[in-house]
């Protein structure tokens, strides 16, 4: 038996896995590939029990269209490289690219899918817009087919590829969110002192509410990167 994580057996399945590979990019070059390297324990121990493993993932914000700029085809190399085995990569979400690509795979073999922002039903507000767009993709892993939600820093989004798919498929949590929450866990629970927290970053919005939750229980709380001009501003700084 090839069991993952209480999904029961998953050799010969198509398994749908939820990975964030929103990595940064100089044109078609990837600056950083710490998110692909993170994602790929869940994803092999996936294909190494025989699941016909299908990766889902977004790049940037596109605009609910394809946008060339944003498109997964250099990660789709790098995770093949990172995996030690090519990964078949499909030029659209849902699409015939998708259905041919996943229709291919044999046992062990691993497919990404195109960016699942190019699909407008991706991050509607729309339920059922999002669950159309869901439905296609829980109908690419089959009837008895899983999901494996393993993209962390992404798993807060009420998204279709994130959330709604979780709804229509026997489902798990991966190796990455395991690791993470139980980080989080040490790390707001019961801290080891002194205990100073370093944020970056741009996206204040979503970290004003983690500041406030950190704000009486690390002993110094240092903030850099794009945010800090959000404080400044409030010290009342131009
Ligand atoms: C991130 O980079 O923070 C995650 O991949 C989520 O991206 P998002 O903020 O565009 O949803």
């Amino acid at each position: 038996m090839t069991e993952f994580n209480g999904l029961g057996e998953v050799s010969g399945k198509r398994v749908l896995v939820r990975s964030d590979l929103n990595v940064p990019l100089d044109g078609t070059r990837i600056t950083d590939d710490g998110r692909i390297r993170a994602s790929v324990p869940t994803i092999k121990a996936l294909a190494d029990a025989g699941a016909r493993v299908i990766v889902t993932a977004h790049l940037g914000r596109p605009k609910g269209e394809p946008d060339p700029a944003y498109s997964l085809a250099p990660v789709a190399a790098r995770l093949g490289e990172l995996l030690g085995t090519p990964v078949a990569f499909a030029t659209d979400t849902v699409g015939a690219s998708a259905q041919e690509t996943v229709a291919a795979l044999e046992d062990g073999e691993v497919a990404l899918l195109e960016n699942v922002r190019f699909n407008a039903g991706e991050t509607s507000k729309d339920d059922a817009e999002r669950g159309a767009f869901a439905d296609q993709l829980a109908g690419l892993a089959g009837a008895d087919g899983a999901f494996v939600s393993d993209g962390f820093g992404v798993v807060h989004r009420k998204q279709a590829s994130v959330y709604d798919v979780a709804q229509r498929l026997p489902h798990a949590m991966g190796a990455l969110v395991a690791a993470e929450i139980d980080v989080l866990r040490r790390l707001t629970v019961a801290p080891e002192r002194p205990y100073v927290v370093v944020l970056g970053g741009s996206k204040v919005s979503d970290k004003l509410g983690v500041i406030d939750n950190l704000l009486d229980k690390a002993d110094k709380l240092l903030i850099g990167g794009g945010m800090v001009f959000t404080f400044l501003h409030a010290d009342g700084l131009e």
